[in-house]
């Protein structure tokens, strides 16, 4: 078949160029503009990457059009109902579903290291008490580069490998001391006898002068959260920690900056401000007051938890979630009923508003996310640091599917330059 291409006619000069078209497995083919500087002399322009493909990547699949989201092919639908998280990062990691053999391996080998060095915990007492989780977050994770030396070359396969378990296991540890550190509380240390998502919690929740009680409902429901939240192809954070890797710097240091970039509120940040966001609209009848200023063009405030760059149909991890929330508050009975039906209320209306029907503006992974967290016990502070802890898994496969590239070169984006032509230096007395 004739390579396929677009061609571009630069009408100034009359120079023409064919850009092959690459096309995938699935969803849009690309363009390869490469050699467009060199054939044309000209760059192309998309600050936001709104049409820019950054890298070829076999992890994860979204269709925003249809609501699709694939994990290594498989639906997100069938790995929150069926699989754990575990089995997740290793479906990520490597690809393939593991035997029931190479998940204990995994499981084993990432019990191996859920300890912090002690000196790392001391690292906590710089941190104000009244410290953003997300900012401690940032410094432990770039702290933790310091303290593994021995698995800094990039080139070499096992110590990615080492680099991707190490972070695994120890995001669960190092959340839950931040969790601790701030509300005055003993550390608890990791126990490699139960599974992740147990370990978790306890270390979130366990008190030393008592029995920790186990919740099956409610480890169910945060780990189906770390499953929806384990990766989303090259979002901003992801996108973060690639351009990050392609220097060859520290896998911990790229995701210390994936972890920064996740904390805004356009981001990650959003599943703590929807909450926040319920809690002052309170009862539906205020509902109408904030969708007008959601419109409102001079109104900076926006309806957290709706939109998003690539689904313009419903988000399907949000689906999910609405499920969840809706048994998860049944079943524990707590007291968020009512912001539960706030939100109800208010996807409810907005859906039927031609302003975010005409602009595709549906619900995402964080309209009902922060509910759930709520529900379990999560301050809110914390909420972008569990969505952090899901997706590191995420950020650490991309990059270890970056680093496995022969060609990996170092992300270096070009700009069009709009500022003064040359001129010659002014001494100050003459200015
Ligand atoms: C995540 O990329 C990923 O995959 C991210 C993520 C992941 O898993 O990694 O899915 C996680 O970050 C989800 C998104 C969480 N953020 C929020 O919920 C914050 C609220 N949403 C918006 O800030 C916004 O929708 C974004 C940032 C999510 C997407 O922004 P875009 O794609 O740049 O779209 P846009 O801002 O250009 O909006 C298009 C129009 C604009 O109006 P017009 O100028 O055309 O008149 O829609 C409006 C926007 O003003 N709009 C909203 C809105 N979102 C967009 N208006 C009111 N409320 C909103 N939430």
């Amino acid at each position: 078949m004739n390579q396929q291409t677009v061609t571009i006619t630069d009408n100034r000069t009359g120079k023409t160029m064919n850009c092959p078209i690459k096309t995938g497995t699935e969803g849009a083919s690309v363009i390869d503009g490469q050699a467009l500087y060199k054939e044309l002399g000209l760059f192309t322009l998309d600050p936001a990457f709104l049409t820019t493909a950054s890298c070829e990547s076999k992890i994860t699949f979204i269709d925003g059009e249809k609501g699709i989201l694939l994990y290594r092919g498989y639906p997100i639908e069938q790995l929150a109902e069926h699989s754990s998280y575990p089995e997740v990062c290793y479906l990520l990691l490597y690809g393939e579903l593991p035997t029931s053999d190479q998940m204990e391996d995994f499981k084993h080998t990432v019990c191996q290291h859920t300890l912090l060095h002690e000196g790392l915990v001391n690292f906590y007492k710089g941190f104000r008490h009244d410290a953003h989780p997300m900012a401690m977050l940032v410094g432990v994770v770039g702290a933790l580069s310091g303290y593994y030396p021995d698995a800094m070359d990039i080139s070499n396969p096992e110590h990615c490998n080492k680099s991707a378990i190490r972070l695994i296991a120890k995001m669960p540890t190092i959340a839950a001391n931040i969790h601790k550190y701030l509300i005055g509380q003993a550390y608890v240390y990791p126990r490699n006898d139960i599974s992740y998502v147990s370990n978790f919690m306890q270390m979130m929740f366990a008190v030393p002068s008592e029995t920790y009680q186990f919740n099956e409902i409610a480890n169910r429901a945060l780990e189906v959260m770390l499953i929806l939240h384990a990766d989303h192809e090259q979002n901003a954070s992801t996108s973060t920690v690639r351009l990050a890797g392609s220097s060859q710097a520290h896998p911990f240091s790229c995701v210390a900056g994936g972890i920064a970039t996740l904390w805004g509120p356009a981001h990650g940040g959003a599943n703590e401000a929807v909450i926040r966001l319920l809690q002052e609209i309170k009862t539906p009848k205020n509902i109408p007051e904030y969708i007008r200023r959601f419109k409102d063009k001079n109104d900076p405030m926006k309806l957290m938890g709706f939109g998003h760059r690539v689904y313009k149909n419903y988000d399907p991890r949000a689906k999910i979630i609405r499920k969840i929330c809706h048994n998860l508050l049944q079943e524990l009975g707590t007291q968020d009923q009512p912001l539960f039906e706030v939100a109800l209320e208010l996807e409810k209306i907005a859906l039927s508003d031609d302003y975010f029907i005409e602009r595709k503006l549906y619900p995402n992974v964080d309209f009902y996310s922060g509910l759930i967290l709520k529900a379990l016990g999560i301050p809110l502070n914390m909420f972008t640091v569990i969505f952090a802890v899901a997706r590191s898994v995420g950020w650490i496969a991309q990059w270890m599917e970056m680093t496995e590239d022969a060609n990996l070169k170092i992300g270096r984006p070009r700009q069009l330059y709009i500022g003064n032509k040359r001129r010659d230096y002014v001494p100050v007395a003459k200015r």
